[in-house]
């Protein structure tokens, strides 16, 4: 029986690549997000946002009845303000916050009465950023690490229920993310102390991210999860990033961070 996935994000960048790299092998796939839109033929758009319970649940409702069935979620909407840590705004915390953990939590909790009776999977896109604290994106770093540390104890308290959790951490890749990304007005502003260090820090990401590898390798990563038997719970795509997410484990965390200053040159 084809597996039905919902995939939150999934209008382009990474959420579009998963979409059409599950729809390829034969599974039926609702793609999520605000705008509906879907690049791969036969797979459903769906207008969810993943800040709001009645979206999700309606968008839930859909597939139940249409489907019978759901299978899988990946939970992979998300987005980014940078700015310093000591600079940012109460309300920019909280747009941090608010899709890529609060939507995530939500997205996930809507989906787990369907799951629970399909002894289904969740998989969270989250980043190699949850492993290491990036100039200047310390809050998504914050908010990615509380999502890696969610998917964990969800996978906890899901096992005794059959449903399989696992995160997806990415590294740089070449996305709308990069255009999408916010800014703090404090840490863009003439007179933050920052702002040289901030401007040196945000064009290094950037490069990184627009020279960084395709959604189809995340989306590769994403899929061999989905169809094997038993889910990893922690998934790093690619050998490098892999060794980056050895490194901060086995170096003292003094040293990671050194190193993370270096790089960045913050
Ligand atoms: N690109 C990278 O280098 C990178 C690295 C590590 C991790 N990631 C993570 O990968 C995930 C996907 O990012 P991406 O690079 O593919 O970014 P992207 O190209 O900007 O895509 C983001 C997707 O999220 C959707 N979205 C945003 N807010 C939403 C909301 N409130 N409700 C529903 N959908 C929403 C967007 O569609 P609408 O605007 O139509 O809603 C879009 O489909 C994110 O969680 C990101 O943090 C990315």
């Amino acid at each position: 029986m084809s597996k039905v996935v919902l995939v939150t994000g999934g209008s382009r960048g990474i959420g579009a690549a998963v979409v059409s790299s599950l729809k390829d092998c034969g599974m039926t796939v609702y793609a999520a997000s605000r705008s509906g839109k879907v690049e791969t033929e036969g797979a459903f758009g769906v207008v969810m946002d993943v800040n709001s319970a009645e979206s999700i649940a309606s968008a839930v409702d859909r597939i139940l009845k249409e489907q019978g069935r759901l299978d899988a979620v990946v939970v992979n909407a998300g987005n980014g303000i940078a700015g310093a840590m000591e600079e940012y705004s109460e309300e920019e915390m909280r747009y941090q916050f608010e899709t890529n953990f609060f939507g995530a939590i939500k997205t996930i909790n809507g989906c787990i009465p369907a799951l629970r009776a399909s002894r289904g999977r969740i998989i969270a896109v989250t980043s190699v950023a949850a492993l290491l604290p990036l100039p200047y994106q310390g809050l998504y770093s914050s908010v990615k690490a509380a999502l890696q540390m969610a998917v964990k104890a969800y996978s906890v308290e899901l096992k005794p229920f059959g449903i399989q959790c696992c995160a997806v951490l990415p590294g740089d890749t070449s996305t709308g993310f990069t255009a999408a990304r916010k800014f703090s007005a404090a840490s863009s502003s003439v007179d933050s102390p920052y702002k040289e260090r901030f401007d040196r820090c945000i064009a290094k990401i950037e490069k990184d991210e627009t020279g960084g590898m395709p959604p189809s390798r995340i989306a590769s990563a994403v899929k061999r999860q989905i169809c094997r038997r038993r889910m990893k719970t922690t998934v790093i795509p690619r050998l490098d990033y892999w060794a980056i997410g050895l490194l901060v484990r086995l170096l003292p965390e003094r040293m990671v961070l050194w190193i993370v200053g270096l790089l960045y040159n913050s």
